[in-house]
């Protein structure tokens, strides 16, 4: 198994919807359309990172930095290349093009109750806010979504502090 990781933009939209239409359960309301990624991609400051095994679109995160602050708006993974490591690699590449862009911190929103929780408290972030019912699932529920950081500095004299 082969898995590669490379930078891309609008035009790879198409791409990211394979993994948005299968990882993303549309009964938490956390995926985004095509027109939403596509509108956001527009942006300064926005790129996404594709991952690919032997050549098959598996996942990815889209991410953005804006000054000295960076977030994760979304990482994905196609459910067949689940348990692989591939969510940890597309994270780990999220935080080192943040970091040299210049952001310190990383941020995140991850609803309630996501598994994917396990990979980011994993990985060092810590809890600094929640918003109620921020995300609407399919038939109307509200799920709140905790907002997630993490510093980016590798210099251990800085502390990351919570809110
Ligand atoms: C979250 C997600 C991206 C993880 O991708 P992945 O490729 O399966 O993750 P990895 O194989 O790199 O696993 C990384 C760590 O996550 C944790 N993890 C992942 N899935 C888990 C699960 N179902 N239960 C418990 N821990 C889990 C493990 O601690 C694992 O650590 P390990 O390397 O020590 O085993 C993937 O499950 C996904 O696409 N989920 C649906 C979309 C989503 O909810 N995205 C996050 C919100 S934006």
């Amino acid at each position: 198994m082969s898995i590669a990781l490379r930078e891309g933009g609008i035009r790879d939209v198409e791409e990211m919807m394979i993994t948005m239409d299968e990882a993303f359960d549309a009964a938490f309301g956390e995926a985004w359309t095509k027109p939403q990624c596509q509108g956001l991609m527009t942006l300064p400051g926005v790129w996404v990172t594709l991952a690919t095994v032997d050549g098959e679109p598996a996942g990815f995160a889209l991410n953005r930095v804006i000054c000295d602050e960076a977030e994760l708006l979304l990482l994905g993974v196609r459910p067949a290349y689940q348990g692989r490591g591939i969510g940890r690699a597309l994270l780990e590449r999220s935080r080192e093009l943040a970091r040299q862009q210049g952001a310190e911190r990383l941020h995140l929103e991850v609803r309630h109750g996501n598994k994917a929780l396990f990979l980011y408290q994993s990985a060092g972030f810590s809890e600094v806010g929640r918003r109620r019912g921020y995300y609407r699932g399919r038939d109307g529920q509200l799920f709140d979504a905790l907002t997630l950081a993490s510093s980016l500095l590798i210099d251990d004299r800085y502390t990351f502090h919570r809110k």
